[in-house]
């Protein structure tokens, strides 16, 4: 039991490094967005290979209102252009869908 809290006390105090947090970011994308950037519900665009300018724009514009969508607002509220960035990043380089 000693050991188990010992253990727990050392997790809670790792350092919450940005790429952990990065993957959170866009664990909770997937559930729309699908596991690669393809997404399954054709109410939902696909974001694997679209262009980094482009995403990084569209999560600025969700955010401030401009591009009005309720979900999207609510998902980009609590990303810092960093991570918006980041995740530009990563979908950018993601493959697009094979035709
Ligand atoms: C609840 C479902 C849902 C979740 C979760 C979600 N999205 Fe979306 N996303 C959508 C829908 C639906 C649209 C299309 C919005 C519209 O119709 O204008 C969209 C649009 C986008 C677009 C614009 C794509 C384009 O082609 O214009 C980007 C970029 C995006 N989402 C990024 C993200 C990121 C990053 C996350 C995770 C932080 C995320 N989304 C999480 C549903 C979701």
């Amino acid at each position: 039991m000693r050991l188990l809290l010992a253990a727990l006390v050392l997790v809670a105090a790792q350092p919450a490094f940005a790429q952990g947090k990065q993957r959170d970011l866009i664990l909770q994308c997937m559930a729309c967005h699908g596991d690669d950037g393809i997404a399954k519900d054709k109410d939902v665009p696909h974001l694997a290979g679209q262009n980094y300018e482009y995403l990084l724009n569209q999560m600025k514009a969700f955010q401030s209102g401009k591009r009005p969508h309720k979900e999207m607002k609510v998902m980009s509220r609590r990303m810092d252009e960093s991570e918006m960035a980041e995740i530009a990043d990563y979908y950018a380089a993601l493959p697009r869908q094979p035709k």
